[in-house]
């Protein structure tokens, strides 16, 4: 079986090429990168520049993927650039909101817009992204973020539907939303204060227990929003 996993250079998206490499059910592991080079070696991995914001980027890399078993998209974004979360609706920003969107949701559905004829041979194709609990809207009690929470949202939204339209054209396909519980990458670095150190996660547990839930899906369970210990999040 074949795995791609976008965005290789992340905490997690690295952890999660490795863990795949080193099952022996998986041939090859195919890792998207656009900033930064990974660093992680492996002979099994290939390694593919795409960019997320650029559709002929994508339409690309699957041209020379071949057949897959699993896509998983690793990218997203919280902060930088001189961004923070905005903690309340006064300091929303426009900009930081359109981009958070264009890195947090319009790539998964760009993967989906291209992928699927790549999945269609696989016995069970897994078609995932990582998204986080905060883009829950029933388990919403604290607000804030604005912007980071809409785009989870929104990513959640996408997912749902390529669900429902791939159970007709991809029948044994699982499509997920995954949240990794809350790890230590530069991503939550800044936030990690209140955390008590049970509830961070190396980026290897992270990856560990998101594979361990995918691997107890089946094409029924698709369309659905899992939390790291394989339980089922509200929308
Ligand atoms: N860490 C947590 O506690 C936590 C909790 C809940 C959900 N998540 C989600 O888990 C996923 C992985 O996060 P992580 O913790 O591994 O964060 P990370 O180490 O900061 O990795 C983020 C990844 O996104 C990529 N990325 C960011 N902006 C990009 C852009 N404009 N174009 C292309 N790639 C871009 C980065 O690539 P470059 O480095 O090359 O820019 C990097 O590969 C994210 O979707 C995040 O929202 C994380």
């Amino acid at each position: 079986m074949r795995a791609l996993v976008v965005g290789g250079s992340g905490g997690i998206g690295a952890a999660l090429a490795m863990q795949f490499c080193e099952r022996d059910d998986i041939d090859q592991v195919v890792v998207s990168w656009h900033h930064r080079r990974p660093v992680i070696q492996h002979q099994k991995l290939a390694w593919l520049a795409l960019d997320l914001l650029d559709e002929g980027s994508i339409a690309t890399l699957f041209g020379q993927v071949g057949e897959i078993d699993y896509v998983i998209n690793t990218v997203g974004f919280l902060h930088g650039k001189g961004w923070s979360p905005e903690k309340t609706v006064s300091k929303l920003d426009t900009e930081l909101f359109m981009y958070s969107m264009s890195i947090n949701v319009l790539p998964t559905l760009l993967l989906a817009k291209y992928a699927r004829s790549n999945l269609a041979a696989s016995e069970r194709p897994v078609f995932a992204a990582l998204s986080a609990r905060v883009g829950s809207i029933t388990d919403n009690h604290s607000g804030g973020w604005h912007s980071y929470r809409c785009s989870k949202a929104a990513l959640n939204m996408a997912l749902k539907n390529i669900s429902i339209e791939w159970r007709r054209v991809l029948p044994r396909c699982v499509v997920a939303a995954l949240h990794p519980g809350t790890t230590d990458t530069p991503l939550s670095k800044p936030f990690q204060a209140n955390v008590a150190a049970s509830q961070l996660f190396s980026p290897e547990r992270a990856a560990a227990h998101m594979l361990n839930t995918i691997d107890k899906l089946t094409p029924q369970d698709t369309g659905n929003f899992w939390t790291w210990d394989g339980s089922k999040l509200p929308w």
